[in-house]
C-alpha cells in the first residue's frame, strides 16, 4: 500500500484563507436580496441550517429565511468557505438574533455534529458541493469527496444525532444528462444519466439520500433544479472589460432561473412539499449560450460579437440541453415570478456596484484556466500572462464558456491565452 495522502485529499481546494473573512464593508451598501413569497411558519421547524450558506444560492435562501420568518425560523449557514463563497453574502444579517454563521466542512463529522448539536438543528438544507462543471474535468476527486462523502458525512451525523424531522437535498438537472429536443421535459421519475463528473457525483449524493431515507427512514426530500442566475453569483464579468467565451457552437440551451425565484422554490418545498418527494424545479427561459452573450452585450450596450465573443474548443462532453418538467412543484402553488428580462437587467445592475464582492480575484479565480494546485484555485499561468491577455482585443487560442454551475460561476478552463466569460 503506498504512503502518500488519497488523491482526493491532495486535490481538495484550499479553504479558510483570511481574504473569505476579510471585511471591506461593501456589503453595506448592498440591498438585502431575497425571494417573494411567504408562508405561516411550520410549528415543528424552529432551527434551520444550510450547508454552503455562503455559497450563490444558498445564500439566497439563507437571507429569505432570515428575513421573511424573523420570530419562527433561527438560521445556520454552515459553509467552509471554499474558493467561491463570501462572507459578504450573508454579513448585513449578522445582528438579527435568528442568523448565526459557523464555519465547518460537511465532510468533517465533528464540525457537522458539534453544529447539529449546537443548535438542535431540526431542518436541513444541503446545498455545500463543488460546482464548477469545468473543474470536475480535470480535479473530480474533489468533487466526490465534497459531493459525496460530504452528503454522506452530513447523513450519518443526522442519525447519529438524531433531531433532524427534515432533509431537503439540492440537486440539479444535470443528473438526467442531456435531453434531446424532440424529447419531451423530463419528470422527477426520468432515469438518471449524468455524463460529467459533476454531475455524476450528484447523482451519487442523491443515492445516498434515497438510501438513507430507506434504511434509516431520514425524512428526505430531493429537489433537482435548472441553472439558477443573479446576484451574488460570480458571474458577468463585462464591466471588467472582458469579452465573454462559448465553448463550442454556442449551441447548447440551458433553462435560466432567477434566484429569488430558486429560493421561493425551496420556501414552497419546505412549507408545502412532501416529505419522501423528489421536485424538479423548471424554468420557461431556455437560451443557447449564443443567445445568451448577446442579451447580455446588449444590456452593456455592446454591438460588436466579434470583439465581445470569443470562439473556443468545446469541453470534453457538453450536453446539448437539459429539459425538466416542474409541474409537480407548481402544483404546490410554486410561479416562476421574475422574467429573464427583469432578472438580467437586476443582475447586470448589481454587479456594477459590486464587482468587488469577491476580494482581488483577477488572477487567481478569475484567470482563464484555473487550476487546482498545492491545495490552491490558481491561474494556471503566471500572472505575467493574465495581464498580457486582460484587455479586450487579446488573442484567444482556447476555451472558456458561458454556462452554468462553473461555481464561482464565471471561472472557466481551457486555453493558454484567454479571457474570461460570463456564467448563469
Ligand atoms: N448554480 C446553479 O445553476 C445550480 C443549479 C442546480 C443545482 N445547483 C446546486 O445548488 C447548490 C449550490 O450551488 P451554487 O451554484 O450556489 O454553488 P457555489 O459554488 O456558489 O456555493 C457552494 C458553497 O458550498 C460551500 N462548500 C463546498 N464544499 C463544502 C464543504 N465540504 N463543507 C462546507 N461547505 C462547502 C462553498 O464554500 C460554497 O459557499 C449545489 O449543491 C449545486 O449542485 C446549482
Amino acid at each position: 500500500m503506498g504512503s502518500g495522502k488519497p488523491a482526493w485529499d491532495a486535490a481538495t481546494p484550499s479553504s479558510l484563507e483570511s481574504r473569505f473573512f476579510a471585511d471591506d464593508g461593501l456589503w453595506r451598501d448592498a440591498p438585502l436580496l431575497t425571494g417573494q413569497s411567504s408562508f405561516d411558519p411550520l410549528p415543528d421547524v424552529r432551527v434551520i441550517m444550510v450547508t454552503g450558506g455562503e455559497g450563490f444560492i444558498a445564500s439566497w435562501l439563507v437571507r429569505h429565511l432570515v428575513a421573511k420568518y424573523p420570530e419562527a425560523y433561527t438560521v445556520i449557514s454552515f459553509d467552509k468557505l471554499d474558493y467561491c463563497s463570501s462572507r459578504h453574502n450573508s454579513r448585513m444579517l449578522e445582528d438579527r438574533p435568528n442568523f448565526h454563521f459557523v464555519h465547518g466542512d460537511v465532510t468533517c463529522q465533528t464540525d457537522v455534529v458539534d453544529c447539529l448539536k449546537r443548535f438542535k438543528i431540526d431542518t436541513i438544507f444541503h446545498l455545500a458541493a463543488h460546482t464548477h462543471v469545468d473543474l470536475s474535468f480535470g480535479n473530480s476527486y474533489a468533487f466526490t469527496k465534497n459531493n459525496v462523502l460530504g452528503t454522506h458525512v452530513l447523513l450519518e451525523s443526522t442519525i447519529g444525532v438524531g433531531t433532524v424531522t427534515r432533509f431537503f437535498h439540492i440537486s440539479t438537472d444535470e443528473v438526467y444528462g442531456e435531453v434531446d429536443t424532440e424529447k419531451g421535459d423530463l419528470k422527477e421519475h426520468s432515469l438518471l444519466d449524468p455524463t460529467n463528473p459533476y454531475a455524476a457525483t450528484k447523482a451519487a449524493a442523491e443515492m445516498m439520500v434515497t438510501a438513507y431515507a430507506r434504511s434509516f427512514k431520514i425524512p428526505a426530500v430531493v429537489v433537482r433544479m435548472n441553472n439558477v442566475y443573479g446576484p451574488h453569483q460570480f458571474t458577468n464579468l463585462l464591466q471588467r472589460k472582458m469579452p465573454l467565451f462559448i465553448h463550442g457552437d454556442g449551441k447548447h440551451t440551458r433553462r435560466f432561473l432567477y434566484a429569488g425565484d430558486a429560493a421561493d422554490a425551496f420556501d414552497t418545498i419546505l412549507h408545502r412539499g412532501e416529505l419522501g418527494q423528489v421536485y424538479n424545479v423548471d424554468s420557461r427561459d431556455e437560451l443557447s449560450n449564443f443567445e445568451l452573450a448577446k442579451k447580455l452585450l446588449d444590456t452593456f450596450g455592446l454591438t460588436d460579437t466579434d470583439t465581445w465573443i470569443r470562439w473556443t474548443r468545446d469541453r470534453p462532453f457538453n450536453d446539448r440541453r437539459y429539459a425538466v418538467d416542474g409541474t409537480k412543484l407548481r402544483k404546490l402553488g410554486w410561479v416562476q415570478r421574475v422574467s429573464f428580462e427583469e432578472g438580467l437587467a437586476a443582475t447586470v445592475n448589481w454587479y456594477s456596484k459590486f464587482s468587488g464582492w469577491w476580494g482581488p480575484v483577477d488572477n487567481t479565480l478569475l484567470a482563464p484556466f484555473p487550476v487546482l494546485k498545492g491545495g490552491h484555485v490558481v491561474a494556471p499561468e503566471t500572472s505575467r500572462k493574465t495581464e498580457e491577455h486582460a484587455a479586450v482585443g487579446a488573442q484567444v487560442d482556447g476555451g472558456a464558456t458561458l454556462n452554468r454551475e462553473t461555481a464561482c460561476n464565471g471561472v472557466e478552463a481551457g486555453s493558454k491565452k484567454r479571457k474570461v466569460g460570463l456564467m448563469a
